[in-house]
């Protein structure tokens, strides 16, 4: 998992959608659609998920993300519907994806294989590299599914290539501009964190915690500013009888009323004895922020797996559940 993740900016460039895609892409957008669904679960959902907080305020038409079976009624013909699936094996987003062809939704597949690439002659394919967790294909998934949003919301293409160089760099920056992923895991190894976001750190805080999940098998939480001020924060005075460590991920493009709101919030905790760490890289644009603060957080929950001295590669319980649903219970 360590190699996966330090792979994280060279995989952005790996690959890239076919041309033969992204003019079906353009051609579904010129057709006037009247909406945009990335279908797809765990691993494979983040990437849509962080397209959408990326993208959605741009796009004219709704941009929404579906986890679940079927998709909700309002997709229909008019809409294109991208279904992500790394093994192409998963229930719910084939599920997804046979109620999009029986609406007749223009599709895109996003996968490696299994039973969607099998049921998905003549659609267009993006397809992935074999032989990665699902979870640490992000970079990969994000690199051929975002190009495909952005192509059905009518905007240019971001370069990949570029953000693949940029990325690489920021890596120098850890252990010194932020504190390094390691000190970071050993500073929180008795501890639980919530990963707080805001905007478009939202996914991201998202993504941490189920990288803390799945790679250093522990529990973990996020939640979101401004929602987390009306709720959440009641509950900090037992952050301290329970181990909780609040983790605000920041953004340099955040609104003066969300700063405001995250120091009123780490105040608010202090008076608590609760002291938050804020995470932050500096000078880069919304996209880059999302990519870096991701990698960071990967690379913590590397860390923190070493440190549990567990396997951060196996998700035996997610193989499980899958097996025992398979077999009909
Ligand atoms: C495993 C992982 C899981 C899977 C999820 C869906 O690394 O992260 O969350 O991504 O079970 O499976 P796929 O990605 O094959 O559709």
């Amino acid at each position: 998992m360590r190699a996966m993740v330090e792979a994280f900016p060279s995989l952005l460039s790996l690959t890239k959608p076919d041309p033969s895609i992204m003019t079906m892409a353009s051609q579904a957008f010129s057709s006037g659609l009247h909406g945009i669904c990335i279908a797809g679960m765990g691993g494979s959902a983040i990437a849509g998920q962080m397209a959408k907080a990326l993208l959605a305020q741009k796009a004219q038409v709704p941009l929404i993300t579906w986890r679940d079976y079927e998709l909700p009624r309002c997709v229909t013909k008019d809409w294109a519907v991208i279904c992500v699936s790394y093994s192409g094996n998963t229930e719910e987003t084939l599920s997804a994806f046979e109620t999009a062809k029986k609406v007749g939704s223009a599709l895109f597949i996003v996968t490696t294989g299994g039973a969607i690439l099998e049921q998905s002659k003549d659609l267009p394919v993006a397809l992935l590299p074999k032989g990665i967790q699902p979870r640490a294909a992000l970079p990969v998934i994000f690199s051929l599914a975002l190009p495909i949003v952005e192509a059905l919301i009518g905007i240019d293409s971001t370069d990949f290539s570029k953000l693949s160089v940029v990325l690489e760099g920021l890596v120098k920056r850890w252990g010194n501009e932020i504190m390094s992923p390691r000190n970071l895991a050993e500073r929180i190894s008795s501890l639980v964190p919530l990963f707080i976001g805001s905007g478009h750190m939202v996914p991201v805080s998202y993504r941490a915690k189920c990288q803390i999940n799945e790679n250093a098998k522990t529990v973990a939480f996020s939640a979101e500013l401004p929602e987390a001020n009306h709720n959440e924060v009641e509950a900090s005075h037992t952050y301290k009888e329970y181990g909780i460590v609040p983790i605000f991920l920041r953004s340099t493009h955040e609104s003066k009323k969300m700063s405001a709101r995250f120091e009123a919030t780490d105040a608010v905790y202090r008076q608590s004895d609760c002291a938050p760490v804020h995470v932050r890289l500096s000078g880069l644009s919304e996209l880059e922020e999302t990519l870096a603060i991701a990698h960071y957080l990967d690379m913590l929950s590397v860390d923190a797996a070493d440190i549990r001295e567990v396997d951060s590669v196996r998700v035996d319980k997610i193989a499980e559940l899958k097996r025992r649903l398979a077999e009909g219970f």
